[in-house]
């Protein structure tokens, strides 16, 4: 793919009646126009096809790209442009999707009572909320009088962690309304509202006459739809409250799941950023994190992924071994067999192999490279040809055809890519992960790096090769006391002067 000058970076919105006139003019689908682009060596995906011809803003890249495979001056096809300072890689505010704009899915919680809570249970309650990473909702005159708070989990945009950690967030608030005001009772609903939150924030429910009645103290009530994205982790029993379910108790199989993410809000927020940019420019993104041991890289990973995964994007993840340099470790090899989705066995991943190339229209003769990279026996006629080759030959080709297929799956959507733990990369390595990411670059590909601080090779190894390529660095740092506190809060089981003593001597590391 050529080399883009940064003055043509810019964000332009598209003449819709222009694109659609085109496209007819040669007769083909948007799934197939993006499959002529990538056979004439132009990334330009399905989903930037359909966002310009949406009257959507597309990079002025993409723009090009159109108007050079309709054969017509770009001037034709232009209605508007966005100007764009940022040149160096970091996203500049026009690169940024306005998140506001399009409303999106947040979690509310609602806790009500009969009683007004005394001021320093009110207090204590706020600081849980904020402690889980909550936002506290201000007061308005509409709300009913029974609302003792009102909070919002996962503001702009919630993904299923935010969901749990309200659920975990209602239970401690439940117990602490229990422990503190025993003789008046609450209830705590949590739903799905949109952000930003209009003026109908309220639950309608409350308006409605049985409501009161229908209100069981001491309880989480789930409006029936989140219920369902949490059935993994909570089990439920029915209310009397029409559309919503009485949370009963944490699933058992939940305890294998890790702790609900504590703090790291601004790192969280960074990552829907780039996932929203992504998806909206369909261009490529580093994000490298970095930290000490422990300090919660994978986990922070582990966030990500299940964002990427309700955003329908496909992710791969693999990670360098410190007992690694054996070729089935390799993080390439994970890499490949997880987005052509192998089975393990030799025969039948080589059948799945030919397939899929042969589906996606790449060249027969890269078949030779992918069976390599990936350790599969050379197919008899081609054992001789790639014996014969030398380094120097076999090297870039291999390049060539991992940046064809990743780059012809990312045309259908967005690919998400991890590779964990650098700090054990070897040299070879960085050459061939910094050579791919820079070639796949214009594609919608987001590289999710992590390395210890210690040894951290992102300026010496990789840096040269990353140049031109937008890169967001998370470093992360001890947790802060009240994310730290929320971590501990988790173990139900130990008293909260241990807990106190655990978050003292952690000093931020979540490990201990
Ligand atoms: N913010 C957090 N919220 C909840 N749990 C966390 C958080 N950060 C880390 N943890 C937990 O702490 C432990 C260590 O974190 P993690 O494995 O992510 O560290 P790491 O930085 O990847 O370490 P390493 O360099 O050894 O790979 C894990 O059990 C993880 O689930
Ligand atoms: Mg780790």
């Amino acid at each position: 793919m050529g080399k883009e000058p940064s003055t043509l970076k810019g964000r332009v919105v598209l003449d819709i009646e222009q694109l659609k006139i085109r496209r007819r003019q040669i007769g083909l689908s948007q799934e197939a126009l993006a499959e002529l682009c990538f056979r004439k060596r132009l990334c330009v995906s399905i989903a930037s096809i359909k966002r310009a011809e949406t009257g959507k803003p597309v990079l002025l890249r993409t723009a090009r790209h159109l108007a050079q495979i309709y054969g017509v001056d770009l001037a034709n096809l232009l209605v508007g442009s966005i100007p764009e300072q940022g040149d160096n890689g970091a996203p500049a505010a026009a690169d940024i999707p306005d998140l506001g704009a399009e409303r999106r899915p947040v979690i509310h919680l609602t806790l009500l009572s009969k009683a007004t809570a005394s001021a320093p249970l009110h207090g204590l309650i706020v600081e849980r909320v904020r402690q889980f990473g909550g936002v506290v909702l201000e007061p308005d005159e509409t709300r009913d009088t029974s609302v003792v708070l009102e909070a919002c989990f996962g503001t702009p945009r919630a993904y299923s962690s935010d969901a749990r950690r309200c659920l975990q967030c209602a239970e401690e608030l439940l117990q602490i309304w229990k422990s503190k005001q025993p003789a008046t009772g609450c209830t705590l609903i949590i739903g799905y509202r949109e952000w930003p939150l209009d003026a109908e924030r309220q639950m309608h429910c409350l308006a409605s006459p049985s409501f009161a009645s229908a209100l069981e103290t001491s309880s989480i009530l789930i409006e029936q739809d989140l219920a369902h994205a949490l059935s993994d982790c909570c089990v439920v029993t029915p209310a009397k409250l029409t559309g919503y379910v009485r949370y009963k108790q944490t699933q058992a199989a939940d305890r294998n799941t890790p702790f609900a993410m504590a703090g790291r809000d601004l790192e969280v927020q960074q990552l829907k950023t780039v996932l929203a940019t992504t998806l909206a420019y369909q261009e490529g993104h580093v994000v490298y994190i970095r930290g000490i041991a422990g300090i919660g890289k994978s986990r922070l990973i582990a966030e990500f992924v299940e964002m990427t995964r309700q955003d329908g994007v496909d992710c791969y993840a693999a990670a360098v071994l410190d007992f690694g340099g054996k070729e089935d470790t390799n993080p390439i090899r994970q890499l490949l067999r997880g987005v052509l989705q192998l089975e393990s066995s030799f025969a039948e991943a080589d059948r799945q192999l030919s397939a899929r190339i042969g589906q996606l229209g790449l060249p027969a003769d890269y078949l030779m490279f992918y069976r390599a990279l990936l350790g599969l026996p050379q197919a008899p006629g081609d054992e001789q040809v790639y014996a014969a080759m030398n380094h120097a030959t076999r090297v870039p080709r291999q390049l060539e055809a991992l940046v064809a297929l990743l780059v012809r799956e990312s045309l259908e959507r967005p690919l998400v890519l991890i590779i964990e733990d650098l700090h054990w990369a070897d040299k070879a390595l960085f050459d061939v992960v910094g050579r791919l990411i820079q070639a796949v670059r214009e594609a919608p590909i987001i590289w999710a790096l992590t390395s210890r601080l210690e040894q951290d090779p992102l300026e010496r190894q990789l840096r040269n090769y990353l140049t031109d390529v937008p890169m967001t660095v998370l470093e992360l740092g001890p947790l802060r006391g009240a994310a730290a506190a929320m971590l501990a809060l988790q173990f139900r089981d130990v008293g909260p002067n241990y807990r106190n003593q655990c978050v003292a001597r952690a000093q931020g590391n979540p490990l201990f």
